[in-house]
């Protein structure tokens, strides 16, 4: 998702969804409330306003922001983003995941994934660490938390992802995961005023899942 959906001028909504704490979420429906996702080093949780600062200085450094959508330049401009990230989680067509390493809460990146046509069946994934966490295997654990959530909880059926072909540690990092290439979409993506190519990639349910039967046994777990 390099493109990420959120258009921060279109949003004019002022109100603030109060986010519950992880703990409190414990209706079996993600769109009240996302389920803490815990793996072995990481733990995926809803998005909370106090966010904001830890992922404006994780998301906006030029390395990690090369190739994606200009992420928001401000603070406020994240707390308006997590705003949105609840709406949107509340209206049933988008998830958006912080990862947090065990026993600190502090958020280090972003799993965003979000409908493409009504009832979540194809929808579209993205994602963005902070740097000093690049090859350090949270990538791939976080992404395997998400995956089997949405396969399993959200109903997916097909998840696209799109990498700019320039961006060799996206596109090495759905590669790894298992996604696989289906297509270039040519000057897809208007990135610092230049028209970039595009990589599609797709991962479809079916493969996910007979690929972790083959798969050491997961320790994640659902709260
Ligand atoms: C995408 C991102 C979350 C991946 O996390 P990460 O920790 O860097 O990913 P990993 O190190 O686990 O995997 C990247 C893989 O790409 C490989 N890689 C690195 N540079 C590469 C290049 N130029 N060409 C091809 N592969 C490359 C790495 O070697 C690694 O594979 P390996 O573990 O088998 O050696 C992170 O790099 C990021 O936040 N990037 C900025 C945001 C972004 O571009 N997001 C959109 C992605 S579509």
């Amino acid at each position: 998702m390099e493109k990420m959906p959120y258009r921060p001028e279109l949003d004019t909504a002022m109100e603030m969804i109060q986010t519950p704490a992880a703990a409190e979420v414990v209706s079996t429906d993600w769109r009240t409330g996302l389920p803490v996702l815990t793996g072995k080093r990481v733990t995926l949780r809803e998005l909370r306003m106090s966010d904001a600062a830890s992922l404006f200085a994780m998301l906006t450094t030029e390395e990690v922001a090369r190739f994606i959508s200009p992420p928001p330049s401000t603070v406020e401009g994240f707390e308006r983003f997590i705003a949105w990230t609840l709406r949107q989680r509340a209206a049933g067509t988008y998830v958006c995941y912080a990862v947090t390493l065990h026993g600190f809460d502090t958020a280090i990146g972003i799993f965003q994934v979000r409908e493409i046509e009504p009832g979540f069946n194809t929808a579209e994934w993205g994602f963005a660490i902070g740097s000093p966490f690049w090859g350090t295997g949270l990538f791939e654990e976080g992404a395997e938390l998400v995956l089997d959530f949405v396969f399993d909880n959200v109903g997916v059926h097909r998840l696209e992802a799109r990498a700019a072909v320039r961006n060799g540690r996206g596109n090495g990092a759905l590669v790894k995961i298992g996604a696989v290439q289906e297509g270039v979409l040519r000057k897809s993506f208007l990135r610092n005023g230049e028209y970039l190519d595009q990589v599609l990639y797709a991962i479809v349910e079916d493969d996910w899942r007979a690929s972790r039967e083959t798969a050491s046994p997961v320790h994640a777990r659902i709260h």
